[in-house]
């Protein structure tokens, strides 16, 4: 969480960083801030509380005359969203400012030692802790800034990804990281930082992730230096081509982001096949499964670790790959696995399930997977993040950015790549029929065709969102491969409208949720025939019996529940294991349009951010 930018060249340096701002807003929105060095090395440094639109107002009258500049977008941790705990934060003595994107475990011992020595802090953060050490060390030591970086960085437990600017000296940014991500750009004579590529993708394609433990400095004129944090070694610089282009950073005359990304699903789900179905179904090609055989002939169990909606699509995989592969399968929330001592070894393999490839807790479990000897098996988003590279192997999902908050495209991705790996694993292992696996493969091929079938349903939710809109609790219900769908049904409706919503599966319903179905509780139920139609049945009879009123999601052609219902979506009837992909369209759609309604931010939920990378 946090985003940081920052530039160093010719151009406009506000122009870039306020740009580069708004494409990292995914990443928090609590407050922003920029430091402006002008070419003569006065720094000035402007913050406002709330989206990066307050601080464009703010600045509005101000000096942005800049050489080189450092700006921050914040997902606050230590000290309440203001204009005063907003980064940039000033050293005491106003001569540098720094970025932050992290965590500072130990600042509050940092803090008291340093208070001892005579500091004076102005804000609760964490942040302003690191750059006071940093001033006091150089003062102390009466040494380069970059040997004051070092050492205080050696002294910080925790996560951090930093830019800093000194006063008197608009030659240089410094950078450093470690578990919070970093990559610079390469231009012309100019450098560009930021906490991923997007926001320099226009001017550069050259990009560097910077790893762990490395500080970077970037002058303008001379080559971008990679410097250890343990010693004075100086490290190659790994230039990587970017593969990400501006029209995707673009909501493409959609409203929203969140409408866009739900529409380009076809698309991305052909992208995420590509070249990995062929022979008309009836071979996959998934290579970071195939180079691994062994590992998969060999598995005695899988693990799944992961969060928040990857952590719904893991749910998936454990049906997938029970399903098809017979390999036992254990799904853990990441930050419950990190913590639990978890029992596992080799012969075990751990699937990391993430879009953004850089959520904290999920780079955690996989380094205690690691350790442990598992082999550990990547499925992101976004490519050069942290959890493909911290991974022996995996599979991107190629759906290209996801900006909405709330997840979606990624979502039928991750399921999707599940599905492959479940199918790949099961010809692998002989666990399915050749017919089986053929015919399974030819389905999955006409995935992109039937979910743009799906979206034709757009008009009909919208209608139907109006008269739920002011509904203050829903229960999302499903059986089988469709109750990890309900719950993320449930989960998208309270990220982006803020209506309570829970998922259960439909038949542990009346073991408690029962006990509050009256007529102001609307139900969503994920029916589409499958081998568990005819109990669901039951269910919805059920809470119709107490008066609920049902949005029924069925396949077309169904005769039952279709006239218990009040509301029925009807999507088209796939094999049981693809209904997913299928089912949360609607879903999605329904939760975006009920926000709508609202006037609710849907890119930008509160409290929320995309990519996690605290505790
Ligand atoms: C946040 C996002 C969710 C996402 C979760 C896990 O909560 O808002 O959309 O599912 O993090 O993120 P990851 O990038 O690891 O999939």
């Amino acid at each position: 969480m946090c985003g940081i930018v920052g530039y160093i060249g010719d151009r406009n340096v506000y122009d870039i960083l306020i740009k580069g701002l708004h494409r990292l807003e995914y990443r928090g929105y609590d407050s922003a801030g920029v430091a402006l060095e002008t070419p003569e090395g006065k720094l000035n440094v402007y913050k406002a509380k709330g989206k990066v639109s307050n601080l464009e107002a703010f600045c509005k009258d101000k000096d942005l005359s800049a050489s080189a500049g450092i700006a921050h977008t914040r997902w606050a941790t230590h000290g309440e969203p203001s204009d005063h705990n907003a980064h940039p934060h000033y050293s005491q003595d106003g001569r540098l400012a720094l970025v932050h994107n992290g965590t500072i475990e130990n600042y509050k011992v940092l803090k008291d030692a340093l208070m001892q020595h005579g500091c004076v802090f102005s804000t609760e953060t964490d942040t302003e802790v690191l750059v006071q050490l940093i001033e006091y060390i150089k003062l102390r030591n009466g040494c380069t800034i970059i040997e004051a970086v070092r050492e205080a960085l050696n002294q910080v437990q925790g996560a951090y990804a930093i830019a800093l600017l000194e006063k008197d000296h608009p030659e240089q940014i410094i950078a450093a990281r470690k578990s919070s991500p970093l990559v610079i750009g390469i231009g012309d004579d100019e450098f560009f930082l930021a906490s991923d590529a997007t926001p320099f993708v226009e001017y550069t394609k050259e990009a560097v992730y910077v790893k762990d433990n490395e500080i970077a400095v970037l002058r303008q004129g001379e080559p971008l230096k990679l410097l250890s944090l343990e010693g004075d070694e100086e490290h190659a610089v790994d230039v990587t081509e970017l593969q990400l282009s501006i029209s995707q950073l673009e909501k493409g005359g959609y409203p929203h982001f969140m409408l866009k990304e739900i529409f380009e699903q076809p698309d991305t789900l052909r992208d995420c096949l590509r070249g990995r179905i062929v022979d008309g179904g009836r071979r996959i090609v998934l290579t970071g499964v195939l180079d691994n055989a062994r590992k998969f002939l060999d598995a005695k169990r899988i693990v799944i670790v992961a969060c928040g909606t990857s952590w719904h699509a893991g749910l998936l995989g454990k049906y997938l790959i029970q399903g098809m592969c017979k390999i036992p399968v254990e799904v853990e929330y990441a930050s419950e696995f990190r913590y639990n001592n978890p029992v596992i070894g080799e012969g075990d393999i751990v699937i990391a399930i993430s879009q953004s490839g850089e959520t904290a807790d999920t780079l955690a479990a996989i380094q205690i997977a690691r350790e442990k000897g598992a082999f550990v098996y990547g499925i992101s988003n976004v490519v050069g993040s942290s959890i493909p590279r911290e991974t022996h192997s995996g599979t991107y999902i190629h759906v290209g950015p996801e900006i909405g908050v709330a997840s979606t495209k990624a979502f039928t991705g991750q399921v999707l790549v599940l599905t492959m790996l479940a199918l790949c694993v099961a010809n692998l292992r002989g666990t399915i029929t050749e017919e089986e696996s053929n015919e399974l493969g030819e389905w999955i091929l006409k995935l992109p065709d039937i979910v743009k079938e799906v979206l034709g349903l757009n008009d009909s939710i919208k209608h139907l969102s109006a008269i739920y809109t002011y509904a203050r609790n829903f229960l999302y219900l499903g059986r089988g491969y469709n109750y990890p769908t309900a719950l993320e049904g449930a989960l998208k409706l309270k990220e982006i409208s803020y209506i309570h919503a829970e998922g259960y599966p439909a038949a542990e319903m009346k073991h408690g949720p029962i006990a509050l179905i009256d007529a102001e509780m609307p139900s969503v139920i994920v029916a589409p025939v499958d081998h568990l139609y005819e109990k669901i049945v039951s269910n919805v009879q059920q809470v119709k019996a107490r008066g609920g009123s049902i949005i029924a999601i069925v396949s077309k052609g169904d005769k039952v529940i279709s006239k218990i219902a009040d509301h029925v979506l009807e999507v088209p009837a796939v094999p049981e294991c693809l209904t997913p992909i299928v089912t949360s369209i609607p879903m999605q759609l329904l939760s975006y349009y009920i926000a709508i309604n609202k006037g609710k931010d849907v890119d930008m939920p509160r409290n929320l951010a995309k990519s996690v990378t605290v505790e």
